[in-house]
């Protein structure tokens, strides 16, 4: 995929909302990057206190092209989350996007495999997909699985797990996965994932038994986000590879199997 154009520009914030317990959802106005940015894209979100520059890398949740509006949905963990989630209407913020490479966009009918704050990025995808794509979420409990909500007008059919039973069916994603690929008897094309590692390792294996393209979506921590500091290296098929810029989409084979 060639490299997009990047834009640096100070955003003001348009709506903040709390979605669940710390998690937030926050849309700026950015018309460069909302016009530009596709599923699986991050931008670097920038806010400058008095004592500190929080420089944060967070996934592209939803584009509004017509409004010029980006959405970022994020749990709040620290004094730099803190502020992202203090920050009101009106107010400014630095959005540097977007960065790094995407989710495919040629597949029939994917499944979208997410787990945790791992359904934020493939909201977008799911929005891009207009309906062709399913979506099997997990979450600790039920309350986790608010995004249901919030996917139900893009996808098709929405399948869940908890760890504790409390919606869906009792387990993780790996669980029910090797379920529906059965019973899909090959309708899916692809699976793409976003997660915790350790789910997205079992996802691509299950994937790969079942003979079905696997993207995965890495989470590393990141100095830049920009390629030039390589505080994000990691090892691939292909060699060192950085998650910022060569990804943080990657073929699964080509980083786990
Ligand atoms: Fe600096 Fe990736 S974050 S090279």
């Amino acid at each position: 995929m060639p490299e997009n154009k990047k834009y640096s520009v100070d955003g003001e914030a348009t709506a903040q909302a709390e979605l669940a317990e710390n998690v937030f959802s926050l849309t700026v106005a950015a018309p460069a990057i909302a016009q530009t940015a596709q599923p699986g894209q991050f931008v670097q979100l920038r806010i400058m206190e008095p004592s500190f520059t929080l420089r944060r890398p967070v996934g592209v949740a939803a584009v509004d092209k017509k409004r010029g509006t980006c959405t970022f949905i994020y749990r709040q963990v620290g004094r730099g989350t803190a502020a992202l989630a203090e920050l009101l209407p009106g107010e400014i913020v630095g959005v540097l996007g977007p960065l790094g490479h995407g989710f495919g966009r040629d597949y029939v009918h994917p499944l979208l495999v997410g787990g945790g704050m791992g359904l934020s990025p493939l909201l977008f995808v799911a929005a891009a997909y207009a309906g062709q794509a399913d979506v099997l979420m997990g979450g600790k409990t039920a309350d986790e699985l608010f995004w249901t909500e919030l996917y139900a007008p893009h996808v098709g059919q929405t399948f869940l797990t908890t760890d504790d039973g409390s919606l869906g069916r009792q387990g993780f994603t790996t669980t029910l996965l090797p379920e529906i690929l059965e019973a899909a008897d090959g309708a899916y094309d692809a699976v793409l994932v976003c997660g915790p590692e350790i789910m997205m390792r079992g996802v691509a294996q299950i994937a790969a038994a079942h003979g079905v393209p696997c993207e995965v979506s890495l989470e590393k921590r990141m100095a830049c986000g920009l390629g030039a500091c390589l505080s994000c290296s990691i090892d691939t098929a292909h060699g060192r590879r950085k998650v910022c810029k060569d990804g943080p989409v990657f073929p699964a084979e080509e980083v786990f199997l």
